[in-house]
């Protein structure tokens, strides 16, 4: 049986139980394509699933491969794929619970991958699904975000942020981003109209309210971003706890505006939406930093610090 080279958590808990491992090649069933990856990335689903703090609802079997980010090519396909064939340069957020990206080879549904742009590299490309899906979703589909709305991004520079600052742009709208003082010039190159620097500044200071919020770390109680939202805002969180969903609920009782969770979602089309703007030049991401697979462990452990900004790549294979 063909092996591979990949990094697991023995068991649940902190980075320290990630180790090398040789495991079974994986193949690709009907309506997958295996991909030889290039590159990962990483996301803080990573550690916080392998931690165990979800374990009653979000339970991992162990040992267990972390990560949903690949880049990297096609080197087999199942039955019934018709989009792709071997060769063909893929990236994908893995369509399964847990993950299994820090590995040499992974399979993926045929609906949850795209072709990397041709303007970029596997490196560049692996950055991109898990983040760049959220910030979409988020956008367009929870908030419905149209040109020449105004929206405030918290969290500009992080991961999710960073994307969501240049999709807005891409959108047409107007953009408010929040981060430290140290990001400040970051996120006012990826285009935002205005930069609210956190350590110095109040998030609320605002002329005029905003269409949306889009709250990617939700260090902030949600009730004081009403007196900066519109009539009919959307506030858009991608950490979604029992206040926020109890608020989420009980809101539309008495007033127009919403609150919608995010829970990203492996999407093809939509990483197919984030491909055409890579290459029309209106998105990139941001590397912070590129690590070699071994050194999967140090990439969680900097990654929960939560001072990442841009993305930690993990690169595979050549
Ligand atoms: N629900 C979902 O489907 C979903 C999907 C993706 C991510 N998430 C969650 O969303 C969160 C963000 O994800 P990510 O990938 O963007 O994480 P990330 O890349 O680790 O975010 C790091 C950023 O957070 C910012 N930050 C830290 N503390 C802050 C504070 N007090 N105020 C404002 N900004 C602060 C930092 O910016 P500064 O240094 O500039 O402050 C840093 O750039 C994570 O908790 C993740 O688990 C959920």
């Amino acid at each position: 049986m063909p092996t591979m080279q990949a990094m697991q958590y023995r068991r649940y808990g902190d980075p320290g139980q990630i180790v090398p491992a040789e495991l079974p090649r994986p193949a690709a069933r009907p309506g997958q394509i295996l991909v030889r990856v290039a590159a990962s990335a990483v996301n803080p689903i990573d550690w916080k699933l392998h931690s165990g703090r979800f374990r009653l609802v979000m339970p991992v079997k162990m040992p267990s491969v972390p990560g949903f980010d690949i880049a990297g090519e096609v080197v087999e396909v199942g039955a019934q794929v018709s989009r792709f064939h071997c060769g063909d340069r893929v990236y994908a957020m893995l369509d399964n619970r847990t993950g299994g990206a820090s590995a040499e080879y992974a399979a993926v549904g045929e609906s949850a991958a795209a072709r990397i742009p041709g303007n970029i590299e596997p490196q560049q490309a692996a950055a991109i699904p898990l983040a760049g899906l959220t910030a979409v979703q988020a956008l367009r589909h929870c908030a419905g975000l149209a040109a020449g709305q105004r929206v405030l991004i918290v969290g500009a520079s992080g991961g999710v942020g960073h994307f969501a600052v240049q999709i807005a742009k891409a959108l047409g709208a107007h953009v408010t981003g929040v981060c430290s003082t140290p990001n400040v010039e970051l996120v006012q190159g990826l285009g935002a109209d205005r930069v609210l620097d956190y350590k110095n500044q109040s998030v609320f200071a605002t002329d005029l309210p905003y269409d949306v919020v889009f709250d990617t770390v939700v260090k902030t109680r949600f009730k004081p971003f009403l007196s900066v939202m519109t009539y009919r805002a959307v506030y858009v969180s991608t950490l979604p706890n029992a206040v926020l969903l109890a608020r989420s609920f009980l809101l539309p009782l008495y007033s127009k505006r919403r609150i919608k969770p995010i829970i990203v979602k492996p999407n093809g089309e939509d990483l197919q939406y984030l491909s055409g703007l890579v290459e029309q030049g209106r998105l990139q991401p941001v590397i912070a930093r590129i690590l070699p697979l071994m050194e999967l462990a140090s990439a969680h452990a900097t990654s929960q610090r939560e001072r990442t900004a841009g993305k930690i790549v993990i690169a595979i294979s050549g």
